[in-house]
């Protein structure tokens, strides 16, 4: 099993923009994703993008206005987000999501952490350490939003197996293998090369955050919260400051 780190550097982020169905239309999707969010800059104008990969959603935030903070671990995918954010107002950070605090520039009013990456923490009292850090931090009145895939419910049998992509050259298969706390994922890649394939396996951890437990992590931290499903086992949460400094 690699760190999530290694993950990314050696595995997925070479491949990631692919997997998500290409560069064009997954900034197509992303556009679309922030505007059904209506955001806008209302007050300070700093938006955080946490995991913000190859920037599918800080482009859009940028487009729309705000001061955008995109931190990520993954240099592969930052050096895309380098290339396809050029000339906008994207502070590009490659750092641990958890130490975002050190490189914000004020107060945001908009925090987004989505497409998955909250799972990526260790544990449930990471998840808990960030809400606390982004409450500690945002403007009263901001914004945390954030989506993720429910893996609280096993799946069994040959449902553990989740196609991902596959086109003439590439497939991308997942295999989950649960635990009581987390879900180990292995990644099966195969490449055309020639007349041959080639296959590279990776596995990384994600954490089986219960969406229960999330709301309540983030009301007992001020945020109001609305809750919603997503295709494909996700859900969102689009949350408030509204007690800041005052949890519970
Ligand atoms: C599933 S991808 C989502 C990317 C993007 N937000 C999207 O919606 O496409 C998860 C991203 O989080 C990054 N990541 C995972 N754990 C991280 C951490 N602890 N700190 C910073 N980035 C992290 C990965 O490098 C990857 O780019």
């Amino acid at each position: 099993m690699s760190s999530v780190r290694e993950h990314y550097d050696n595995h997925l982020g070479p491949v990631y923009a692919w997997m998500v169905g290409g560069e064009t239309s997954a900034l197509a999707r992303g556009d679309a994703e922030i505007g059904a969010l209506d955001v806008a800059p209302r007050g300070g104008g700093i938006a955080v993008d946490l995991g913000a990969g190859f920037g599918m959603h800080a482009i859009a935030l940028a487009e729309r206005g705000f001061d955008v903070v995109a931190v990520d671990a993954c240099s592969v995918l930052l050096d895309r987000l380098e290339r396809l954010g050029q000339g906008r107002r994207i502070r590009i950070v490659r750092d641990d999501m958890q130490s975002f605090v050190d490189h914000l520039p004020g107060a945001p009013e908009l925090v987004m952490c989505l497409g998955d990456t909250l799972t990526h923490l260790p544990d449930d009292s990471d998840v808990e350490a960030l809400i606390e850090e982004i409450a500690g931090v945002m403007e009263p009145g901001g914004r945390f939003i954030a989506t993720f895939r429910d893996y609280s419910q096993r799946l069994d049998g040959t449902r553990r197996f989740i196609p991902v992509r596959s086109d003439m050259d590439r497939n991308m298969t997942c295999f989950l293998e649960y635990s009581e706390s987390h879900v180990l994922v292995h990644d099966i890649l195969s490449e055309r090369r020639g007349a041959e394939w080639a296959t590279r396996v990776g596995a990384y951890r994600k954490l089986r955050l219960a969406p229960a437990r999330f709301r309540s992590m983030l009301i007992a931290r001020g945020f109001s919260v609305e809750q919603s499903s997503e295709p494909a086992g996700m859900v969102r949460f689009s949350s408030r400051l509204d007690h800041p400094g005052n949890p519970e």
